[in-house]
């Protein structure tokens, strides 16, 4: 017995070896990954390119700290900024999704020197205080994190964020590119337009949480980016380092910067620059956007054609639907018989969020696969 806080349910596989979308556990066994390792590996798992700029980079200097030059942040935000298409947008380097999303929050505040946040009902955006203060989950709050100020609105509902906003104390509204937790949940275009006009309206930051649903896992950079709308913060984590810990906001030039306003000791260390930097040269060099795009199409397409399926939820490579009572046992199926990683929401939901490089012959095989264990049911 080790002395681990056993706080996570897991499968008892133990994974040792992975190399683009598949994965190896102890006992040589190999696994195809839907899953991503919850929507973190964007350019495959130990990708050439990525593993060679680690290596060269921890025999460099992998850290120093935030109170000298790195030309590497400069790097990463540069070309952060054109892939993303938010040229004008700074760059504030975190670790986590959760750093990113508190950070966000701050900003948004230092800004308004408001305090209330508008969210959405079902919302998930990470486990620290502000950031599962703004969680519709009060079975993951502790006392601790429930003195925010926050409402919850309906998603798509643009009179009750109008009420909110009319109210003049709103410091952020902050919604998910697409909701993830709550089982792949897309926003309405339209909304997300609206919602974009009304903040502007009220001089209201809109915070786009893109840590699930960026860095191109949708088939556009941010999933927000599919509606036309501009967000003035946004979080990233996730696939941003392909496994590596790294978390950023982007931030509008409206907001301006004062020294000591934000911080952190590891973010933006020489390590995490490297990793992200490899990231987004293979996102663009693999063209793995559109690979994300397209086979996106296709897997969506080819689950809609199973009849024990009803709507098929998501973009790119971020889709879910709801599984009947009747089928909830595929998902361990899948995984313990077919040897196929998939993810799980709310609602009876199964998420698939594997690596942005997944080949039309590995749908193939989730398909098949899928089917098979679905008929047995
Ligand atoms: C939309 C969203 N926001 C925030 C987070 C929190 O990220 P992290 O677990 O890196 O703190 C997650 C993680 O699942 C997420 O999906």
């Amino acid at each position: 017995m080790s002395n681990l806080f056993n706080v996570y349910s897991l499968w008892d596989i133990e994974p040792i070896r992975a190399e683009g979308c598949k994965v190896w556990d102890k006992n040589g066994t190999e696994y195809l990954d839907f899953y991503g390792g919850h929507a973190v590996i964007s350019i495959g798992h130990t990708h050439p390119h990525y593993v060679k700029t680690i290596e060269n980079q921890i025999e460099k200097i992998g850290f120093y700290s935030n109170s000298v030059q790195n030309s590497l942040q400069h790097e990463l935000a540069d070309k952060l900024a054109e892939q993303s298409d938010y040229t004008d947008y700074a760059l504030f380097l975190c670790n986590s999704g959760a750093e990113a999303v508190e950070n966000s929050l701050k900003l948004a505040a230092f800004y308004t020197g408001k305090k209330r946040v508008i969210a959405f009902r079902e919302s998930f955006h990470g486990r620290t205080s502000g950031a599962v203060a703004i969680t519709d989950n009060p079975a993951i709050q502790s006392p601790f994190n429930t003195g925010h100020e926050v409402t919850f609105v309906p998603l798509n509902d643009i009179d009750a964020v109008n009420h909110e906003l009319e109210k003049n104390d709103v410091t952020a509204v902050i919604i998910e590119g697409i909701q993830g937790v709550a089982g792949i949940i897309v926003p309405e275009k339209e909304f997300l337009k609206q919602l974009e006009a009304t903040c502007n309206k009220h001089n209201v930051p809109l915070i786009l949480d893109e840590i699930q649903s960026g860095y191109g896992r949708t088939g556009k950079f941010f999933a927000h980016q599919h509606a036309s709308v501009k967000a003035d913060i946004i979080t990233m984590a996730k696939g941003m380092g392909n496994g590596f810990p790294i978390g950023g906001v982007l931030i509008s030039p409206a907001f301006e910067a004062k020294k000591g306003m934000l911080g952190t000791t590891f973010g933006g260390s020489h390590l995490s620059c490297a990793a992200g930097i490899a990231v987004l040269d293979v996102l663009k060099e693999e063209k793995l956007i559109e690979n994300a795009a397209k086979m996106g199409e296709y897997l969506k397409n080819e689950l809609s054609k199973i009849e024990q399926l009803d709507e098929i939820r998501g973009e790119g490579l971020m889709l879910g639907f709801a599984l009947s009572p009747e089928y909830a046992a595929v998902q361990n199926k899948l995984l313990f018989e077919s040897k196929i990683f998939t993810g799980s929401a709310k609602g009876n939901v199964m998420r698939l969020l594997p690596p942005l490089s997944v080949t039309k012959n590995e749908i193939d095989i989730f398909i098949s696969e899928f089917k098979k264990q679905i008929e047995k049911l």
